[in-house]
């Protein structure tokens, strides 16, 4: 293991320095990686570079209170841990090292169909959670309805279906580092990769079944879910009132950290368009980019109600399994509460457009 420095990880890229001398090169590539020229995900970080705030002064910010709710459950923070598949790659603990620090900080943690450890063990890690289970549709509906019942009976309190995968995007830094997932365990087992399909490798890449799904493949999963259910990968306010009227009770303003559709809008940018059409009747969220507490307070400020966070927690786990995830947690919390005081704002409530300054042309 990289050896942590004196006083612990100091900032996200010291998380990501470490990650990156721990992880094998072909995690790494795949962890790192984006879709083609990966211009989407850089431009989700511009975007947030682009974007300025209007500080308040001689506000009495003694005391500050971070803690929010997302659909019903009470966090400590308006962020929350990203899904993202196989965090075996990364650290032994993977998915149980998450969802513990992860639930000791009362931060939200979405889990992927995909994950390394199966949904059941991750949720006995964590008992409290809270924690919502990310849904790929698979080739059957028994099976994509099995893994449903699995999380609802598991304690899953949402479903987070995500809806950008059709097919995956050409991920060139991915293939180039020589990833192949063939050989990694999956936690969910065959509901997942259902036996007729010969290596993982083929049902990411070339053989999957989502690219028949539909807005009627929400209604058929409405129909066996009992669960909420929010949209990840939503990019359009068009898309984003189809959720809606689909039954959909959040949006996640998603581009996939720039791993499906190269030059798709970064996610900061299409998120007027979506608050605008359905911010005052369903929750919308949006990751993509977040690395810093400022850019918390940028995306709450447009509309969000809270931001996912992917690859840190990824470098964390890394890093530094649990105890790297919990650090990510209390590095982004500290630098939150200190851009909430040098901006005058002592509640998430207080976080509103007044915020926002002009953008940098
Ligand atoms: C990815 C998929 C598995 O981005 O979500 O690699």
């Amino acid at each position: 293991m990289a050896e942590e420095p004196p006083g612990g990880f100091l900032t996200l890229s010291d998380l990501e320095e470490a990650a990156s001398k721990n992880a094998l090169e072909p995690a790494w590539a795949y962890v790192q990686g984006g879709a083609g020229e990966e211009l989407t995900m850089k431009a989700n970080r511009e975007a947030f570079q682009r974007r300025t705030l209007r500080p308040r002064a001689l506000v009495n910010v003694e005391t500050l209170d971070l803690t929010s709710t997302l659909l019903g459950e009470k966090v400590s923070a308006p962020f929350y841990v990203s899904p993202t598949a196989y965090q075996g790659l990364l650290h032994a603990d993977a998915e149980l090292a998450t969802a513990r620090a992860a639930s000791s900080a009362e931060i939200l943690a979405i889990f992927s169909t995909i994950s390394s450890r199966s949904l059941e063990d991750i949720a006995r890690a964590a008992p409290k959670g809270p924690r919502w289970f990310q849904l790929y549709f698979q080739p059957e509906q028994a099976t994509t309805q099995r893994l449903v019942e699995r999380a609802e009976k598991a304690g899953y309190t949402a479903i987070v279906l995500t809806v950008d995968a059709p097919v995956f995007g050409n991920r060139d830094t991915t293939i180039l580092g020589g990833f192949n997932v063939s050989s990694i365990p999956l936690g969910n087992g065959p509901d997942v990769f259902p036996p007729t399909h010969p290596t993982a490798i083929d049902q990411l890449y070339h053989n999957r079944s989502e690219a028949s799904a539909t807005w009627d493949t929400v209604d058929q999963l409405r129909t066996l879910a009992h669960l909420p259910i929010l949209v990840k990968g939503i990019l359009t306010s068009e898309d984003a009132q189809l959720a809606l009227d689909h039954g959909a009770k959040g949006i996640i303003v998603s581009n996939h950290g720039g791993r499906q559709l190269d030059q798709a809008q970064a996610s900061l940018d299409a998120l007027p368009e979506i608050v605008e059409t359905v911010g005052a009747n369903a929750a919308v969220y949006l990751d993509g980019g977040i690395r810093r507490g400022s850019d918390i307070l940028i995306a709450l400020a447009m509309g969000a109600k809270a931001v996912g966070v992917g690859r840190p927690v990824l470098w964390a786990l890394a890093a530094g399994g649990e105890a790297g995830v919990a650090r990510l947690l209390s590095l982004l919390k500290e630098d939150l509460a200190i851009a909430m005081a040098l901006t005058g704002r002592r509640t998430i409530a207080e976080v509103d457009r007044t915020l926002l300054g002009t953008p940098i042309q």
